[in-house]
């Protein structure tokens, strides 16, 4: 057996052709597409490119498009569940128990085919955000708004979830926060995703175990985990104390650090030019400028003298960002997995396309031979 990596840190354990990672170089692609072109595009188009490998033609971004429009609704079953949730729980918490449910009303549950996963591809795609807004209308006890056909995928998701139409800026923002976080090669939760995929159980199965994954605050919680930060400090003048208190205390700053990137997250790098666009727009720079002596205490403390790659994540602005929209926290993971289902989707697909069973070894490092008491 070869070595331990604990965490599986540098472990390849498969090829894929949807993302490259340069951790070194901060570079982020998708089917050879750098992120900061990507982000130009709409989701939708990027979702394209991600699940059929190739951006759409005219025809097909029309075709694309209509069959988000005609799945993005949500049937009174599925409101009545929600209606029975604990509105105390996160979003992840309501969107697992939803796509559990709709896994029962597809006549294709157990097909695995291309054909059939597509088609499940484009629904999940379409109803996330739907579930996410309609879950925390309901938990408000306000109406129920149905999507809006003529925004994009990130401005229907605010104007679902707050019931008006967002500004230009907003709906910006929320569109390229779906891109960016729609794609991380091979991240805990695709992996999850992926592991599941390979047994051949069902493609609802994979997005379960991703979204169980990307709950915690070591992955996707952080957004969540940002946001509780950004509430615990008073006023940006008390950030700097509050971030050596925690650097004192050996604690971890959410939204800071990276198993891959050693340098600085390209993704983080598009949100912080984001969050300090909206700050401008709404004339108040708290937030931003509470992140900011964060990330300056950070860098000092422990970039500088330590000598440790600490840089902020994408899930460090991603949650100044999220302030700013007025997101609430117990949506924040939640809000990244309607990006990062596209991505999911699309490993998934790879994966069935060519499977073998992902079943690792462990070394065992217990006892032998006990022997049971006669
Ligand atoms: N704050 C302070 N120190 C840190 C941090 C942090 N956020 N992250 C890593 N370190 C230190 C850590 O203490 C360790 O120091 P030492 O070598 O002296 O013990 C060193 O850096 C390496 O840490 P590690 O835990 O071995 O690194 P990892 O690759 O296992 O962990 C991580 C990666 C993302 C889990 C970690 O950086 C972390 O806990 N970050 C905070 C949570 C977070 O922001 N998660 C989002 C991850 S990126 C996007 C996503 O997946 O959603």
């Amino acid at each position: 057996m070869t070595d331990v990596q604990k965490g599986l840190e540098k472990v390849i354990a498969l090829e894929t052709k949807i993302s490259y990672i340069d951790g070194e170089r901060g570079l982020l692609e998708y089917r050879g597409i750098n992120i900061n072109e990507l982000v130009k595009l709409t989701f939708l188009e990027v979702s394209h490119l991600l699940i059929f490998g190739h951006l759409p033609n005219n025809d097909e971004l029309e075709d694309f498009f209509n069959q988000m429009h005609d799945n993005r609704d949500i049937d009174d079953e599925v409101l009545n569940l929600l209606k029975i949730c604990n509105f105390n729980i996160e979003g992840m918490d309501a969107l697992r128990t939803i796509i559990s449910y709709l896994s029962h009303c597809d006549q294709d549950l157990n097909d695995n085919s291309m054909t059939a996963n597509i088609r499940k591809a484009t629904k999940l795609i379409a109803k996330f955000p739907t579930i996410v807004a309609a879950f925390h209308r309901i938990s408000e006890l306000e109406d129920v708004i149905h999507p809006d056909p003529s925004l994009s995928h990130g401005a229907n998701f605010l104007y679902m979830l707050k019931g008006f139409r967002p500004k230009d800026i907003e709906a910006r923002i929320m569109e390229t926060d779906f891109i960016i976080s729609a794609e991380h090669e091979l991240n805990a939760s695709t992996f999850s995703a992926r592991v599941t995929a390979s047994t051949t159980s069902d493609i609802y199965s994979a997005i379960i175990s991703g979204l169980g994954t990307l709950k915690g605050r070591l992955h996707g919680g952080a957004r969540l985990a940002v946001m509780e930060m950004l509430d615990e400090i008073p006023s940006p003048d008390e950030a700097e104390k509050y971030t050596l208190d925690l650097i004192s205390k050996k604690q971890r700053i959410m939204g800071f650090g990276h198993r891959v990137y050693k340098t600085h997250d390209p993704r983080g790098l598009i949100f912080k030019k984001l969050a300090i666009q909206i700050a401008k727009e709404n004339k108040d720079m708290t937030w931003y400028d509470t992140a900011q002596k964060i990330e300056n205490t950070v860098f000092q403390e422990i970039v500088e003298k330590k000598n440790k790659p600490i840089y902020p994540n994408v899930d460090f602005y991603a949650g100044v960002m999220y302030k700013y929209l007025e997101i609430p926290p117990l949506l924040a993971t939640s809000v990244f997995a309607i990006g990062r289902i596209a991505g999911w989707l699309a490993h998934c697909i790879e994966q069935y396309g060519d499977n073998r069973l992902i079943r690792p070894r462990a070394r065992y490092i217990g006892e032998h031979e006990i022997h049971l008491r006669k």
